[in-house]
């Protein structure tokens, strides 16, 4: 197969764009796409000051690579989850993040979540009843506020994550199989700012995650090809592979899936029961932060609640 666009021999071929490119007019293309996106979907505007949630994977990395090509002005944010499990996941992710910033001579924050908040997540997973035992919960709930309290303390006009298109296509599934109203009505590429939480967005939403994937790639990026330990049985993997296998009879099938989601959201009218909706009035008593009932939000309550009960054992006992 030759590059639609030079005639040498193609590297990738995207089906869903009916485009087959060569390495280089291939790294050209997603630069570019990437910047449209920003643009099309008014993302950010050229000149803010981004902070990107950076994992340690392809796509985080691809996109901290590629907004520093675009001239963001751009930090990264590791927040140390303390996932060991045999294999070290946390510590060898965390080593991926810090030598592509300094390979590039980025700046990288790294928050650990044990250090600053007295347990790993999969501590924490055990001593809370959110997840039933998992820690998949407490950590999407730590990861969330953590986020969002790095970047309003830094100052920073948007926080970037990595998501890409198979991301949020296996989101909406389980969204739509369990029609998640609220989570449907804040599945969304953008979710602008309002007082307590910074705005958020998904450069890389329109992406296939092959696409992220050969972008690291060709740049050499080196990233953690695992997935966490505790993923293995998540139901966004299942269904990400029932979409590729939807993808592979009809081509484009998982673009237009979501895609066109997107342009029925802006017709379907919601209760604002989701992250979109009014903000409450009350406030966290611990932390300031914006809350639905309750005293406490649900990351004050769920990390007291994680000190409390996991006190090590005194001497003797
Ligand atoms: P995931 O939910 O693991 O698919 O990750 C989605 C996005 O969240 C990634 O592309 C990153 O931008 C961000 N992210 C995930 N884990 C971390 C982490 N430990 N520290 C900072 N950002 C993260
Ligand atoms: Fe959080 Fe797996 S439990 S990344
Ligand atoms: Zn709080």
């Amino acid at each position: 197969m030759k590059c639609r666009k030079c005639g040498r021999k193609a590297v990738i071929n995207m089906r869903q764009h009916k485009l087959a490119l060569c390495a280089q007019d291939f790294l050209t293309w997603f630069v570019k796409q990437t910047e449209r996106t920003i643009h099309r979907d008014a993302l950010f505007e050229q000149g803010s000051n981004v902070l990107v949630a950076v994992s340690g994977g392809k796509d985080s990395l691809a996109l901290w690579h590629v907004l520093q090509q675009l001239g963001y002005p751009c930090n990264g944010l590791y927040i140390g989850l303390g996932i060991d499990d045999g294999s070290a996941y946390s510590d060898r992710s965390r080593a991926c993040a810090q030598q592509f910033a300094d390979q590039h001579g980025m700046n990288l924050k790294v928050v650990d979540v044990a250090a600053s908040h007295g347990a790993t997540i999969p501590e924490a997973a055990q001593v809370t009843r959110r997840g039933a035992g998992k820690p998949c919960s407490v950590c999407g709930l730590t990861r969330r506020y953590l986020m969002n309290r790095a970047a309003l303390e830094g100052g920073y006009d948007v926080l970037v994550t990595g998501h890409n298109l198979d991301d949020e296509a296996a989101t909406l599934m389980g969204n739509t199989m369990n029609w998640l109203v609220g989570y449907l009505e804040s599945q969304a590429p953008l979710l602008p700012e309002k007082p307590g939480f910074v705005r958020k967005a998904k450069p890389f939403h329109r992406f296939y995650e092959r696409e992220t994937a050969a972008y690291a790639l060709l740049r050499g990026i080196d990233y953690i090809q695992e997935e966490c330990p505790y993923s293995a049985d998540a139901k966004s993997i299942y269904y990400k592979k029932v979409l590729n296998q939807i993808e592979t009879d009809r081509p484009g099938a998982k673009q237009a899936f979501y895609l066109s989601f997107l342009q029925a959201r802006d017709q379907i009218q919601f209760t604002g029961s989701g992250e979109r909706g009014p903000l409450p009035d009350a406030r966290c008593s611990t932390c300031g932060q914006p809350t639905r009932g309750g005293r406490q939000c649900a990351f004050c309550s769920t990390w007291q609640n994680v000190r409390a009960r996991n006190k090590p054992l005194e001497p003797g006992r």
